[in-house]
């Protein structure tokens, strides 16, 4: 037997029983011919006392023991000293009293110590490289153990609601869905590639158009994108699917999900509301600034175009008569704001698109009115200034930041500006899960550069019935079907009703000028799929390593992934994307040719 007891179990109960335990050596301290030794596991840490009048042999064997040697104990358990009880520890009150020890391997000195005192001075690539390493710190442990109730408790969701659990392939076709694919060589047909999928998006709506019903995956999914902190090359969505169901089916099954597995592993936090509050794509970008807002603190924008209509600030009643529009923001007490930090907002909107960022500081009131401080003012007039201020409902010590240009680039400028604020006034409470569905979100997109038209999402999204009849003359504002759930400002889910005709399909096609010679290369297989019989159907995904990234409060999503890549996509641990043999491309028929 290696093992009567974890390290985590011993306590005064067990006193003067015999026992062994294994485990790594977290830390060996010699006090005057006594050797102590805490014993590490998964499951906690056990004091282990060597004592040459109890084994001169064991305790011999003991002063050679190293960090993170790995060793067996056969002791017997004892109460500690009143002085050296520590209630910290669950096997605080006892320790093991070795009369034997066993080495099962030796350690080198590791390249950091496993603690989390003496992590922030660790680098994250090294870290990375040794990941086996890092996984031996509690905390680490602690989000694996999070992310496995969390898949659990989805799984029992699903289960119970009828869902079936479906393994799709990853060696696929390459159908574009947004981002890049990773391709991967076939060695029988050369020349010819399978992809891996940026997520089973045809595949699960092939399975409704097989009568599956109700799928349910836990799926892996890859794309090779520019990553940052809640984006990896490879990501796992948990995800469903739905026959005639309708939009509220989806959101109803996912808020239920998410209600129960969150209230399930997450007792220190608490949702802010239930149900999750609701907003249209519009409303998300004109009242926040972003299409995932942070709800958890309450700044709001407002839009104030009708008011500076042909103002004498040129800035304003330019981009007015330009047809753009002019939002302001409220930050309560953000007269606190330096002239620097006023410039550093300023030049995040600039790095947002922005031409920059007026602002009115709102002094206190002389003769009933406000003292303000602003470049702008003298531009403005008095009086507009005044009536601006009441407008947005600013006091005194109050600043109003001003976006005027396009909607889309005034949106997204005071969308930054809006967080930087609450981070530097430090308001956003933790301890909160603020959900929020946004829907409605536009069908197509427009590029700035080229005005090209291409699909906000992928390309068997569902308009709205009601925008359909817009969709050739006025595409930019046809709302459709598809909805995301966003989780303290960060995008943890999306979804959407999908197009079951084939007709309609092909006019999405024709809008997006995809020939009907392209359309079959790359969706034929769908495309006859829906001369089959198709349900009406729609479905949702969730990013699992973001949602447990918010719940652990982590970050990024690298601290809840085992063995993840880094910033750059590599695997510092596998040391990989690394080359490979000349023989391997050979047989797949490959030749690599570098550009310098
Ligand atoms: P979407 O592309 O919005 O939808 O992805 C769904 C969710 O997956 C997560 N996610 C990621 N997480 C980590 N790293 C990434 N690189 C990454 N990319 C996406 C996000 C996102 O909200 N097929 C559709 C879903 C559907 O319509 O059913 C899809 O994949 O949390
Ligand atoms: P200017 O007249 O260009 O010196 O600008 C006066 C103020 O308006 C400065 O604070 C600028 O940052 C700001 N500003 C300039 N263009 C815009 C814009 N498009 N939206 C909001 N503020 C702007």
């Amino acid at each position: 037997m290696l093992r009567t007891n974890t390290c985590n179990e011993l306590t005064k109960e067990h006193n003067g029983k015999n026992v062994i335990l294994s485990g790594w050596v977290k830390s060996r301290r010699d006090h005057g011919g006594i050797i102590f030794i805490d014993l590490r596991d998964r499951y906690g840490i056990t004091q282990i006392n060597f004592d040459p009048k109890i084994s001169q042999k064991a305790w011999k064997e003991a002063d050679k023991v190293r960090n993170e040697w790995v060793i067996q104990v056969k002791g017997r358990v004892r109460l500690r000293p009143d002085d050296m009880i520590n209630l910290k520890l669950k096997t605080g009150e006892i320790e093991v009293a070795c009369s034997e020890i066993k080495i099962f391997s030796k350690a080198k000195t590791p390249p950091f110590e496993i603690s989390e005192e003496k992590l922030k001075n660790v680098h994250e690539e090294i870290r990375l490289k040794y990941r086996y390493l890092d996984l031996r710190r509690r905390k680490m442990l602690n989000n694996l153990l999070l992310r496995n109730k969390v898949t659990k408790y989805i799984r029992d969701y699903f289960y119970r609601k009828d869902f079936i659990d479906i393994e799709t392939p990853s060696l696929i076709k390459n159908t574009p869905e947004g981002s890049r694919e990773y391709l991967v060589p076939s060695r029988i047909y050369q020349g010819h590639f399978y992809v891996l999928p940026q997520s089973p998006q045809q595949l699960k709506q092939l399975l409704m158009v097989g009568g599956v019903d109700k799928y349910f995956q836990i799926a892996r999914c890859f794309r090779d994108e520019d990553l940052r902190g809640d984006r990896q090359p490879e990501f796992t969505q948990f995800e469903i699917e739905m026959s005639f169901a309708e939009q509220e089916d989806i959101i109803q099954e996912m808020e239920n999900c998410f209600i129960e597995v969150t209230e399930k592993v997450s007792s220190d936090k608490k949702i802010l509301k239930k149900p999750f509050p609701r907003m249209t794509w519009q409303e998300a970008m004109t009242f926040y600034g972003s299409d995932k807002p942070d709800i958890r603190y309450d700044l709001k924008i407002k839009p104030i175009t009708e008011m500076v209509k042909g103002c004498g600030f040129a800035v304003f009643s330019k981009a007015v008569e330009a047809g753009g529009v002019v939002h302001a923001l409220r930050v309560p007490k953000g007269s606190v704001f330096t002239r620097k930090e006023i410039d550093n907002f300023t030049n995040l909107a600039i790095k947002n698109g922005a031409k920059g960022l007026a602002y009115i500081v709102v002094k206190e009131k002389k003769d009933g009115i406000y003292q303000l401080q602003s470049p702008i003012v003298k531009f403005l007039g008095e009086e507009l200034s005044q009536k601006i201020i009441k407008e947005v409902g600013a006091e005194s010590g109050d600043i109003i930041f001003f976006g005027a240009d396009d909607f889309r680039t005034v949106c997204d400028a005071l969308g930054v500006v809006r967080k930087a604020s609450a981070e530097k006034l430090k308001i956003i409470p933790e301890n909160i899960l603020a959900y929020l569905w946004v829907v409605n979100f536009p069908l197509f997109e427009e590029s700035k550069s080229t005005g090209e038209i291409s699909a906000v999402h992928h390309l068997f999204t569902r308009p709205l019935d009601e925008d359909i009849e817009k969709m050739e003359k006025d595409p930019l504002n046809v709302r459709s079907h598809a909805f995301d759930l966003v989780l303290n400002g960060v995008e943890v889910g999306g979804g959407s009703m999908r197009i079951h005709e084939k007709e309609l399909q092909e006019k999405i096609f024709q809008i997006l000028k995809i020939s009907q010679e392209d359309a079959q290369r790359r969706f034929g297989h769908m495309l006859k799929a829906f001369e089959y019989g198709v349900p009406p159907h729609g479905g949702i995904a969730m990013g699992l390593d973001r949602f447990v990234m918010l719940l652990a409060g982590e970050p990024n999503i690298r601290e809840v992934i085992a063995f993840p890549k880094d910033g750059r996509a590599r695997d510092l641990m596998l040391n990989t994307p690394s080359e490979v043999d000349d023989k391997l491309l050979k047989e797949l028929g490959l030749k690599i040719d570098l550009e310098d």
